[in-house]
């Protein structure tokens, strides 16, 4: 018989090809140690940082601490069901969540497991939790405007698409409630919301998801929950997993969208309570020295994008809450100098029912000037000084000091506008409804009407007008223009309800 050796290389060939193709290597190590979320694993030498890990019961983990003969990681979901000599496989994959449509209207876990009692979410496509910030050649300037809806804001600290602005201030001044009606003035904006929950209580996130159920905004909006009673890697990778949300929809469908964290200071909290369990050094108030390194990775993702990659932008609003108003406080000012720009909320205005309670003197909007209408631009150039200089002026006013009649002036009209800026919640007002109220103020017309009766008078008036002559305002929504002669019209109009306005009074 002829031996032919080729069809013998050809088999052997053939076999050690197979052979490759069928060895899967699947790494495998041992827990030696765990609690309080955080695992000790022995054998998993060739693991990268940040890698996920399976834990037995298909419990997620990541690596964090990577040593000579073990490695550190932590442990999302319930760390209860790890236990000790339990196998750990490593996944040569980073951290990564589903995203989708699906997850639209939904609120979920960090990890996007459903806590609104609905189906999983069965989606393919996953994004990286971390990825890197676009480069400056992928971005271009924040220009066009992201209206809030309250009227103080909007005039004064404009936000611009893409930009980063902070929420700041003590507890219960009204951080959230700026936060939802934010997310509540998008409806038919076409931006895609992401709320993401960090350590709040359970009860404090039920009413928020309830609140944004009720106000219809869960057609395009996603809540993300980790609440104080989750672990603290949880909290710790929850804004992760709202940007990386965020962004798919950023990237993949050039949408805009808008991204609150609420907030950064409990998730620094849970970041310091998981390096101090992974042993790592501490720096100032015993938060690790990558603390800044923390927050500024995830706040530099927003973005406005370049028109080449789609013009899809990330506006970010991050909250963070002081202590006794302390902004120079170590994580507040971290944060201040990675944002462009904050929002103060004063607690002595939010008791004297200035709400929003927002501190014109140290909120500043550092970009978002570029970003506002050339209507708003108009009425409200002046607003800032007027108000900044009003309260110096009431801080004399209160010592008792005689003032000239020009101050008296300013003072009358500084309370007024006070007065003007005021506006409840959950009922965000359109750019002409805005303009107008302002012009209202600014215009000097509102100075002989009593102060307690400005409010009323300014709710009534748009509704007069909106009854009378609708075209005035729905046309400063259209093209966000305000001529000379539109404020002539305006004008005449604020003045004839005036006069309606005062003969109802009593
Ligand atoms: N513009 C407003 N007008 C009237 N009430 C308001 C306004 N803004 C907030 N509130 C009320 O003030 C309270 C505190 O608001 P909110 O929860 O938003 O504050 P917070 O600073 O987020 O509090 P926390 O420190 O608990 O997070 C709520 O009951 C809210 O309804
Ligand atoms: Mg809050």
């Amino acid at each position: 018989m002829k031996i032919d050796i080729s069809e013998i290389t050809g088999i052997l060939k053939q076999q050690i090809r197979q052979y490759e193709g069928k060895l899967d290597v699947v790494r495998v190590g041992q827990v030696v140690e765990v609690g309080d979320g955080i695992a000790r694993i022995y054998g998993l030498e060739g693991a990268m940082a940040h890698e996920m890990l399976l834990f037995e019961n298909d419990i997620i983990g990541e690596v964090f601490n990577l040593e000579e003969n073990s490695l550190a990681a932590v442990i999302y979901g319930d760390y209860t069901k790890v236990r000790e000599s339990s196998d750990v496989r490593s996944t040569g994959r980073l951290m990564s969540v589903p995203v989708g449509d699906e997850v639209i209207g939904r609120v979920l876990t960090p990890l996007c497991q459903p806590l609104d009692g609905g189906p999983a979410i069965a989606t393919e496509t996953t994004r990286l939790l971390e990825s890197d910030a676009p480069g400056i050649a992928q971005r271009q300037p924040v220009r066009q405007p992201l209206q809030t809806g309250l009227k103080s804001i909007d005039a004064m600290i404009p936000i611009g698409r893409g930009q980063r602005e902070l929420i700041i201030g003590d507890r219960k001044t009204g951080k959230t409630a700026i936060a939802l009606d934010t997310i509540i003035n998008q409806k038919g904006k076409n931006v895609l919301c992401v709320y993401v929950a960090i350590g709040q209580k359970d009860s404090t996130i039920a009413e928020v998801v309830d609140i944004l159920r009720r106000h219809g905004t869960l057609e395009y909006t996603v809540v993300i929950a980790a609440s104080a009673a989750d672990s603290a890697p949880m909290q710790y990778i929850a804004p992760y997993a709202g940007c990386a949300i965020a962004e798919h929809f950023m990237y993949e469908k050039q949408r805009d969208t808008l991204c609150v964290y609420d907030d950064l200071s409990k998730h620094a909290v849970a970041y310091r309570q998981m390096s101090l369990l992974l042993r790592r050094p501490v720096g100032r108030e015993a938060y690790p020295g990558d603390i800044f390194y923390l927050h500024s990775r995830l706040l530099e993702r927003s973005v406005k994008l370049s028109d080449k990659l789609g013009a899809g932008s990330l506006t970010a609003l991050p909250i963070v809450e002081t202590l006794e108003g302390q902004i120079s406080a170590y994580i507040p000012t971290n944060i201040i100098s990675i944002t462009d720009g904050q929002i103060y909320l004063q607690r002595d205005l939010f008791h004297a029912g200035v709400r929003p309670a927002i501190d014109v003197g140290v909120s500043v909007s550092r970009v978002g000037g570029d970003a506002q209408v050339q209507a708003m631009k108009k009425v409200a150039a002046r607003l800032r000084l007027d108000l900044a200089a009003y309260y110096e002026l009431l801080g004399f006013a209160r010592l008792g000091t005689e003032l000239d009649p020009a101050s008296q002036r300013r003072l009358e009209r500084g309370r007024r506008m006070v007065e003007l800026l005021k506006q409840p919640q959950f009922s965000p007002l359109s750019v002409g409804e805005e303009v107008v109220t302002i012009l209202a103020g600014s215009s000097g017309l509102l100075d002989d009407l009593p102060v307690e009766q400005i409010s009323r008078f300014a709710t009534d008036l748009l509704r007069w007008l909106a009854d009378r002559y609708p075209d005035l305002v729905t046309e400063i929504d259209k093209n966000g223009k305000l001529s000379d002669e539109m404020v002539v019209r305006l004008t005449e109009r604020i003045t004839e309800y005036k006069g309606v306005f005062k003969e109802a009074q009593p």
